[in-house]
């Protein structure tokens, strides 16, 4: 195996302890490209849980590294806010599609009102009538893939089966879902990290969706409502006035919420099992455990890696004053690695007691609407996986991935695989 595949956690000798506290910026970009933020997130929660950086590619913020104190901003959205005009939900203030109102990014009561129109989407009954097309469509793309080739897991399988997952939960037309992907793409890229050059470039391209989607809402709106997200929004009484930018900011929102989240764990899985062959070896010897895998995958992966709140009163956190108007940023990636709170929680460990106990799906009011839907569609992957490649390693990494360039979707743009037949 080679070297970016060995254990991601760092000792305290990484390069975090190399410079005076107070110079830390978590949020570099280039961390998470190169998976180097590990040393920096340890000695933040072991020194400075809440932490203020000064000067960062995103402005001055606050960092909050430790899971309780996560938990504590999360519930608390009366001091701790979410809405647009203020900033928003990532430290990325600069995004335009970001500043866009979408549920995610509002306080109650609106919030409350549009998350439970579009909720029914991913409850308990629908995703019991899904169950079976999801199967029918993962078992399709595992029956197409090459073996004994070497092919990029991240084309092949998870933007192939997200895409086909949002194309139904848009009722979307199937020849041209493949935007629904890029579209999900543009608004969380950073400006000149491949896909878009600028803010202009993002929102000219986003306005392209924004078109697509009132195209099929004026279909919608004037038939009687169905089951997809659209229709949803469109006959009910919360969302069927929305403002064009609402409009579109909702749409981003339920495009990117249900994408690369689920995306970068079916390609995390597949890494962290590689990354440690005891785990693989355990899953084959018992497919049972594919129950307490698919949480773990997600906390290992931790999609997202923050999200941020802005402070709407002076407030203490973990000894330190924050003021009014302070951007405050969760870092569940860090949470997610708390050993005050989980054990053992620089290991990927495949059948822990109490493995849904973590962050990647947040907490509170705002916790992940789709968390039982992107665990479903991780369940199927992996009992499809083994049912037709039962032997350790047998789906094996054979190069390094290649990771996103973003402080906030934390994942992957490849990761070459080979299936041994
Ligand atoms: C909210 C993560 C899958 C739709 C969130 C939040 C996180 C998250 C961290 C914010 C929580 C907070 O602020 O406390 C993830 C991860 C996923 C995933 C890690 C997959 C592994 C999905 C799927 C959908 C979805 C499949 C849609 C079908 C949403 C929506 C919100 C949300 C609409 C906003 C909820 C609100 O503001 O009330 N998700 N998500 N997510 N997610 Fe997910």
């Amino acid at each position: 195996m080679n070297q970016a595949l060995r254990a991601q956690s760092q000792s305290s000798d990484g390069p975090a302890y190399a410079i005076p506290l107070d110079q830390i910026d978590v949020s570099n970009p280039e961390h998470f490209r190169d998976n180097t933020l590990w040393s920096y997130f340890e000695r933040l929660r072991r020194e400075d849980p809440v932490h203020f950086c000064r000067d960062s590619l995103f402005g001055p913020y606050w960092s909050v590294t430790k899971f309780k104190d996560i938990m504590h901003v999360e519930t608390h959205p009366k001091i701790f806010s979410s809405e647009a005009g203020l900033g928003g939900i990532t430290i990325m203030d600069n995004n335009a599609a970001a500043q866009l109102p979408m549920f995610i990014a509002m306080d109650p009561p609106k919030h409350d009102e549009q998350r439970k129109i579009v909720s029914p989407i991913v409850g308990p009954e629908n995703l019991a009538r899904m169950e079976s097309l999801i199967r029918e469509r993962t078992s399709r793309a595992l029956d197409e893939l090459p073996v004994n080739q070497t092919f990029n897991w991240v084309e092949k399988v998870s933007i192939n089966l997200t895409t086909q997952m949002l194309a139904t939960l848009f009722d979307f037309p199937w020849e041209d879902r493949a935007k629904l992907s890029y579209w999900s793409d543009v608004t969380t890229a950073l400006p000149g990290a491949g896909l878009v050059n600028s803010e202009e470039e993002r929102m000219a391209e986003l306005l392209k969706c924004a078109e697509y989607m009132t195209r099929l809402w004026n279909e919608r709106v004037n038939s009687p409502p169905r089951g997809d997200l659209i229709s949803m929004l469109a006959h009910a009484e919360g969302t069927r006035n929305m403002s064009p930018q609402e409009f579109l900011g909702n749409i981003l929102l339920l495009i990117v919420g249900g994408n690369d989240t689920t995306r970068n764990s079916m390609t995390g899985g597949v890494l962290a099992l590689n990354e440690n062959p005891n785990e693989y070896r355990k899953l084959c010897a018992n497919p049972a455990l594919i129950a307490s895998l698919v949480p773990e995958v997600v906390r290992w992966q931790t999609p997202l890696a923050h999200m941020r709140r802005t402070a709407l009163h002076d407030t203490e956190l973990g000894g330190k004053l924050i003021r009014k108007g302070d951007k405050v940023v969760m870092w569940y990636v860090s949470g997610n690695r708390d050993s005050d709170e989980i054990e053992n929680a620089d290991h990927f460990i495949i059948d822990r007691a109490k493995p849904r106990h973590h962050l990647s799906f947040g907490f509170g009011i705002h916790r992940c609407v789709g968390n039982r839907l992107a665990e479903l569609q991780l369940r199927i992957l992996w009992e499809e996986l083994l049912r037709r490649w039962p032997e350790p390693m047998q789906l094996e990494v054979v190069g390094e991935p290649k990771r996103v360039l973003s402080p906030f979707v934390k994942g992957y743009e490849s990761l070459p695989v080979r299936i041994r037949a």
